[in-house]
């Protein structure tokens, strides 16, 4: 007898905890997995939640174990086979049943998954889903892209998993299509800044102030407490204490410094630039991730070059104040990006994308979740048509009361020639924003020298040619 209410396919760690977390909340849930022995260990760990679980190890098994019109959720890897899984699932299903693929998908492809899925009757919700392992089974945040009537259908079971913020669901219908996908993948690209900035940060007190992993622990504690209080900042602070069992050093001073990624920090910087939208933070960040994984080519350089003595250290506290400070500065930028290329994405394919909605419902559950972005929402709430988010009042103000500290960092940083990619194209980002009167009038020129492109006057319209002689 058809009794469940809702599917998963894909039980790998993300997709076992969606499905427990369904479980928990009261929803029976069928699940499957291309290991059939995945499926069994998945049900025998189950425990008391296994009475609204109905582990099937068929395809056919699983469709008929869902009540008609039946929601499933596609939790495997990004990519080919989400393609594979759709076509598998396909022939299977019925007319109104709606597939969801909550990975990490590209929202290009979540568009032609759309598209091709509105012809045989089904349909297709693009769901971003973020909170790592712990937010799948207690709580994520997730953002839902697709048909606005079939988000109504699912809404109730996914508002009941999803994380709260004071008792409201982290979980939203963001708009048609590739909407959830791609608010999904500018949530990771701030991520990615986000992590970036408290890295550089922990660089200059690890390599400048010559802070060993606990000291760097307890300020990244302190900060918690303040404006910068967020899960990123509080997990950093549990990383640098944690000790290696095999040399009883901290764990950080043993890991080798080459970040990987997947993706969805480059696809943020690809649709940025796409679009023409400066997201200067976060591709300072997918450039450092690229340049940590170039160890070798790292380490002959510095063979070659050396490293800079650290000189003119000022008091540590006044770093420490300091770094503080310039990590809120930096923060406002790459968040003022990611909005920017969100807003510039939504006019571009017709979303209509709400900004508050969108930091409401990444205050909990996800990896970026903060004070930060309630600060944010209430921003958005009050100004939802606002250009940039340096413009607001509350911003505007904040980024007065941290942009010396910034100044400071980064200038102490390049004299000492340690790398704050992220943090310096965070303050290049705002003193070309602020200033009325740039230095593009040169490149103006210079095109029109060499090309012939034209430029406009400052005291006339039309466009105009220079009286260049050709001499060069
Ligand atoms: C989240 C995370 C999650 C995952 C990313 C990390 O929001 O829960 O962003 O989606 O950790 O895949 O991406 P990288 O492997 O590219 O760092």
């Amino acid at each position: 007898m058809a009794e469940a209410e809702i599917g998963v396919i894909g039980l790998g760690v993300m997709g076992a905890n969606l499905a427990l977390n369904i479980a928990d909340n009261g929803y029976h849930v069928a699940v499957y997995n291309r290991t059939t022995s995945r499926t069994e260990e998945f049900a025998a760990a189950a425990g008391d939640l296994s009475e609204r679980v109905t582990a099937c190890s068929t395809l056919e098994e699983f469709v008929a174990a869902i009540r008609p019109p039946r929601p499933v959720i596609i939790m495997v890897k990004a990519g080919e086979p989400v393609d594979q899984q759709i076509a598998a699932l396909k022939p299977l299903l019925e007319a109104n049943d709606i597939i969801i693929d909550a990975g990490n998908a590209n929202f290009r492809d979540t568009m032609r998954r759309f598209t091709e899925l509105e012809g045989p009757g089904q349909t297709f919700i693009g769901m971003g889903v973020s909170g790592g392992e712990e937010g799948a089974r207690r709580g994520p945040s997730i953002m839902v892209g697709g048909k606005e009537e079939a988000w109504r259908r699912v809404e109730p079971v996914l508002t009941a998993i999803s994380a709260k913020y004071e008792g409201e669901p982290c979980a939203a219908w963001l708009g048609e299509n590739g909407a959830g996908h791609f608010v999904k993948t500018i949530h990771n690209g701030i991520e990615y800044a986000d992590m970036q900035m408290i890295a550089e940060v922990y660089g200059v007190m690890r390599d400048h102030l010559s802070m060993d992993a606990a000291s760097i622990a307890a300020v990244f504690s302190a900060w918690s407490t303040g404006p910068l209080d967020s899960y990123l900042i509080d997990i950093t602070a549990e990383v640098l204490r944690v000790e290696d069992a095999a040399t009883g050093q901290p764990i950080v001073d043993v890991i080798v410094d080459a970040a990987g990624q997947k993706g969805t920090g480059r696809w943020s910087v690809i649709e940025s630039q796409m679009m023409g939208v400066p997201a200067t933070a976060i591709e300072a960040a997918v450039a450092a991730r690229s340049l940590s994984a170039m160890r070798a080519q790292r380490a002959q350089a510095q063979q070659r070059f050396g490293l800079l003595p650290q000189q003119d250290r000022r008091d540590g506290q006044q770093v420490i104040d300091d770094l503080e400070k310039a990590l809120l500065a930096g923060k406002v930028a790459a968040y003022a990006q990611g909005f920017a290329v969100m807003a510039a994405a939504s006019d571009e394919f017709g979303w209509n994308l709400p900004m508050a909605t969108i930091a409401r419902i990444w205050r909990a559950g996800c990896i970026i979740r903060s004070r930060f972005l309630d600060e944010i929402a209430t921003a958005f709430t009050r100004d939802p048509d606002v250009e940039n988010l340096a413009l607001t009042p509350a911003f505007s103000k904040m980024i007065e009361g941290t942009d010396m500290s910034l100044r400071r960092i980064v200038a102490e940083a390049a004299l000492n020639g340690l790398p704050v990619p992220a943090l310096a194209s965070a303050l290049g980002y705002f003193d070309t924003y602020r200033r009325g009167r740039g230095t593009a009038n040169l490149i103006q020129a210079q095109r029109d020298f060499f090309g012939a492109h034209g430029f406009e006057r400052i005291d006339a319209d039309g466009q105009h040619h220079g009286p260049w002689g050709g001499s060069v």
